[in-house]
C-alpha cells in the first residue's frame, strides 16, 4: 500500500531517510537531519518569494488557482457576492460561520460603534501635504492609532484582540474618506451610523451641504460587492506582511500599517491604479498592438494581468465585470472599458500570454468601476485596503492562536565575504564597489 512519505538519499553521505508527507507537504525541518558531519548545520530549503513553501495552516480562504476557485470558509465567492453583505462576510471570515439575523444585528451595531476617529487623529491627518498619496496617509494614520490605543499591545488577550478588530474594521473607511477629503481640502464628514457600511463610506467621501447624504443604492451595493471580493485572499504579500510583523507580537495597528505598506506596491494592490494609468497611456484601441509588443519585449508588464496562484482565470475579475454593468447603468459607460475589453481580447489570443497562463486579475477591471463611481485613481488601493483589513485581522488572529507559529524568521544562504580583519585606514585602497551598493 502507498505510504505517505518520501524517501531521500543524500548523495554526499549515502544517508537514506524517509520523510513523512502530511497534507501534501514535507516539513522543511525534517531535512535538517541530512548532514555531512557534526559541524554541518543541516540541509535547508531555498525558496525565494515563497514559490513552493506553505508558511502556515489556515482555515480561512481556499484557492484552486488552476480551476479559478475562491472560497471563504468553504463558501464560493460567487454566492457570497450575490447573497451577502460585506459585514456578513466579514463576520464569516473572522468567526468561521455566517451570522444568524440577531448575530448580524449585534455585529453591525458593534462595528458602527467604532466608526469615529479620535479628534487628535484628525489633527494628525492635517499634517500631511495636500498632494500626499492616500495610501501613505492611510498606512501612517493606521500606525498612529497604536498610540491612541496603547492597550492594543496585549495581543495574547482575546478580549483586547476582539476590541481592536472591531475598531479597525469600523475606522478604516473613516480614515480612507478623510485622506480623500484632505487631498481636496474639504472638511471632514463625521460617520452617519444610520447608513450601511458602504453607504456611510460614500457619505464621508461625498457629502457636501445636504443635511442627510443619500447614497445611490445600486452604487452602494456595487461597492459592497467589491468589498466582499477583496476581503481575503490567503497568503498574499500583504497578508504575509501582517502575519510576519504580527508574529513579533507587535500591536494590530502597527501590523495592519505594515500590511497596508505591502499592499501599496504596484505588483500587489497598487496594480489597480497602474491599470488606469496604463489605459490612459494606451489612449485608443488602435494603439493596443504596439503596446502589447512592448510588453512582450520585456519593456514593462501588462498591469492587471497575471497572478502567482491563478493560472486559469481570476474568479473575482469575472464578478467585477458583472458588477460593472450595474454601475454603468447609473454612471454611464466608462470609455476606458472598451480599451480594456479589447486589450483583454488581444492578450488572451496572444501566444506570449497563453503560454504563461496570464489572465486578467482582480485589479484589471476594478479601477474602471471605481473611476466611473467618482473615485480618483490614487484612492483605488485604499478601496482595496478597507475590506482586506478583515482578512488581515482574521489571519493575524489565526496566527496568534496557532501553537505551531513562532516569530517569523527565515534563514539565508550567505554569499558575502569570508571572515577578514579590519585594515587601518592608511593601508586601505580605494573601494572598487560603490559605497551605496
Ligand atoms: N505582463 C507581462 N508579462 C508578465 C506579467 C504581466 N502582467 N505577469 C507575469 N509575466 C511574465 C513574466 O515576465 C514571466 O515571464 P518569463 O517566464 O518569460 O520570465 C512569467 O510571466 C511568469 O511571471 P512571474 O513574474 O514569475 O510571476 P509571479 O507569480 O512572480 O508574479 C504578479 C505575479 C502578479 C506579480 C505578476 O503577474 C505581475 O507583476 N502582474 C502585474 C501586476 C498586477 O497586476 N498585480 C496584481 C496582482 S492580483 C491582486 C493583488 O495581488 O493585489
Amino acid at each position: 500500500m502507498a505510504k505517505d512519505a518520501v524517501s531521500l538519499v543524500d548523495q554526499r553521505t549515502q544517508a537514506a531517510r524517509e520523510i513523512p508527507i502530511q497534507d501534501g507537504a514535507i516539513r522543511a525541518m525534517d531535512l535538517r537531519q541530512f548532514k555531512t558531519g557534526p559541524d554541518d548545520f543541516g540541509l535547508m530549503t531555498y525558496d525565494p518569494a515563497f514559490m513552493n513553501t506553505a508558511s502556515c495552516r489556515s482555515a480561512i480562504t481556499f484557492i484552486d488557482g488552476d480551476k479559478g476557485i475562491l472560497r471563504y470558509r468553504g463558501y464560493p465567492i460567487e454566492q457570497l457576492a450575490e447573497k451577502c453583505t460585506f459585514l456578513e462576510v466579514a463576520y464569516l471570515i473572522l468567526f468561521g460561520e455566517l451570522p444568524a439575523a440577531p448575530q448580524l444585528k449585534d455585529w453591525i451595531a458593534e462595528i458602527t460603534l467604532h466608526t469615529m476617529l479620535h479628534e487628535t487623529t484628525k489633527k494628525f491627518l492635517e499634517g500631511f501635504r495636500y498632494d500626499a498619496h492616500p495610501m501613505g496617509m492611510l498606512a501612517s494614520t493606521v500606525a498612529a492609532l497604536s498610540t491612541v490605543y496603547p492597550e492594543s499591545r496585549h495581543v495574547l488577550d482575546p478580549t483586547v484582540r476582539a476590541l481592536q478588530i472591531k475598531r479597525l474594521i469600523g475606522k478604516m473607511p473613516t480614515i480612507a474618506a478623510y485622506t480623500y477629503r484632505h487631498s481636496l481640502g474639504y472638511p471632514y464628514v463625521y460617520p452617519d451610523n444610520d447608513l450601511s457600511y458602504a453607504a456611510n463610506f460614500m457619505n464621508m467621501l461625498w457629502k457636501m451641504m445636504e443635511p442627510k447624504y443619500q447614497a445611490n443604492p445600486t452604487l452602494a451595493r456595487a461597492l459592497d460587492i467589491l468589498f466582499i471580493l477583496h476581503a481575503d485572499h490567503e497568503q498574499n504579500c500583504s497578508t504575509n506582511a501582517m502575519r510576519a510583523v504580527g508574529s513579533s507580537q507587535a500591536d494590530p495597528f502597527l501590523s495592519t500599517a505594515a500590511a497596508c505598506a505591502a499592499l501599496s506596491g504596484p505588483l500587489h494592490g497598487g496594480a489597480n491604479e497602474e491599470v488606469l494609468k496604463m489605459l490612459d497611456v494606451i489612449g485608443s484601441k488602435d494603439r493596443i498592438p504596439a503596446y502589447i509588443d512592448k510588453v512582450k519585449a520585456g519593456e514593462f508588464k501588462l498591469m492587471g494581468f497575471g497572478h502567482r496562484v491563478y493560472k486559469n482565470y481570476d474568479p473575482r475579475a469575472r464578478i467585477i465585470k458583472w458588477a460593472a454593468d450595474s454601475v454603468f447603468e447609473i454612471t454611464g459607460r466608462n470609455a476606458k472599458l472598451d480599451i480594456a475589453l479589447e486589450l483583454e481580447r488581444i492578450a488572451l489570443e496572444d501566444e506570449y500570454f497563453v503560454k504563461r497562463k496570464l489572465y486578467p486579475n482582480v485589479d484589471f477591471y476594478s479601477g474602471i468601476i471605481y473611476q466611473a463611481m467618482g473615485f480618483k485613481p490614487e484612492m483605488f488601493t485604499v478601496l482595496f485596503a478597507i475590506p482586506r483589513t478583515v482578512g488581515w485581522l482574521a489571519q493575524w488572529q489565526e496566527m496568534l492562536c496557532d501553537g505551531e507559529q513562532k516569530i517569523a524568521r527565515p534563514r539565508q544562504i550567505y554569499t558575502g565575504e569570508a571572515a577578514r580583519d579590519v585594515v587601518p585606514m592608511e593601508q586601505r585602497g580605494v573601494a572598487t564597489t560603490p559605497a551605496t551598493a
